[in-house]
């Protein structure tokens, strides 16, 4: 049975029918303080998965409380499917003094769940935090598709370290891999440009895990332009939009922006389900 939180509804309903599993109801509410309430309606028996993305991030409580009721009810086991992981930035401890917040949330979530799956999480290695068995299912393939789709010929990362994901990407629709560099030019202009390649005439994607206020997306469609980039295109994993991050990259002159429905919206029309339900399949099978 796969379980809706707040947000996730799409994404749970379409992991049902690529699982051929049944979709859960579970009533959910907010009080006028603002406190959240979960019960599941239906009869549980055996494995639940509880699908609730964090976006926005306090979105955890609605987590925790839908894993709760699912094990009250009778599920087991528990499986959390997290596509969008929000605090995974604060993986370390960069100062001190500081929380290490990706290391609570999931001690919280792994409280429990007995298995863990997330959609490309910021960094890999929050998933040592968890006890429980975790799984990071990559969105590269949907996302390759739809690249594939569009004829384009050239993958760019918006800097070094998330080099990797956009290689995956590149290699999956046959094109070209590169990350951008910024440069000084002056004291007041930095340029930014891919190390190697030329984009002259190209059909660029510029693919991040996660486009929030759309800036590092936004200076680096506007140096592609002036570049001859014949086509570009915007792509984040997890599209959080914030604050006009859209409107931004329009004005930054980009032919499409995509992401994924780990985090539904409007530019949303690539999907994970393929990837996360397999996720799903194989651990079952193991568990067997
Ligand atoms: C940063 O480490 C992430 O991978 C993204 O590059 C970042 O979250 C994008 O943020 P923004 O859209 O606000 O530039």
């Amino acid at each position: 049975m796969i379980l809706a939180g707040p947000g996730s509804e799409g994404l749970a309903r379409r992991l049902a029918q690529q699982t051929k599993g049944a979709l859960g109801r579970a009533e959910t509410k907010t009080f006028p303080d603002g406190e959240k309430y979960v019960r599941i309606v239906d009869d549980v028996d055996g494995p639940v998965v509880a699908c609730q993305s964090l976006w926005p991030p306090d979105r955890l409580v609605d987590l925790l409380l839908l894993l709760d009721a699912a094990r009250r009810a009778g599920g087991d086991p528990v499986i959390a499917v997290v596509p969008y992981l929000a605090y995974a930035r604060q993986d370390r401890v960069f100062q001190p003094g500081e929380a290490l917040s990706a290391q609570v949330v999931a001690r919280a979530v792994d409280a429990y769940c007995d298995q863990f799956v997330t959609v490309d999480p910021h960094k890999a290695d929050v998933l040592d935090y968890f006890e429980c068995p975790t799984t990071a299912v990559s969105a590269s393939g949907p996302v390759a598709d739809a690249l594939r789709e569009r004829d384009v010929d050239c993958v760019l990362a918006p800097d070094e370290g998330a080099l990797d994901r956009a290689r995956d990407v590149a290699q999956r629709c046959g094109a070209d891999v590169d990350h951008l560099e910024k440069s000084r030019v002056d004291s007041q202009t930095v340029r930014m440009r891919p190390k190697q390649l030329d984009v002259n005439g190209r059909r660029v994607a510029i693919v991040d895990d996660i486009i929030s206020t759309g800036g590092t997306m936004a200076t680096a469609l506007n140096m592609l332009r002036d570049q001859g980039a014949k086509a570009t295109y915007a792509v984040g994993v997890h599209g959080l939009f914030i604050g006009g991050a859209e409107d931004r990259l329009k004005k930054a002159g980009v032919d499409e922006i995509l992401s994924t429905d780990t985090v539904p919206n409007a530019t949303s029309r690539i999907s994970v389900v393929e990837p996360v339900a397999d996720a799903l399949t194989a651990t079952a099978t193991k568990a067997q």
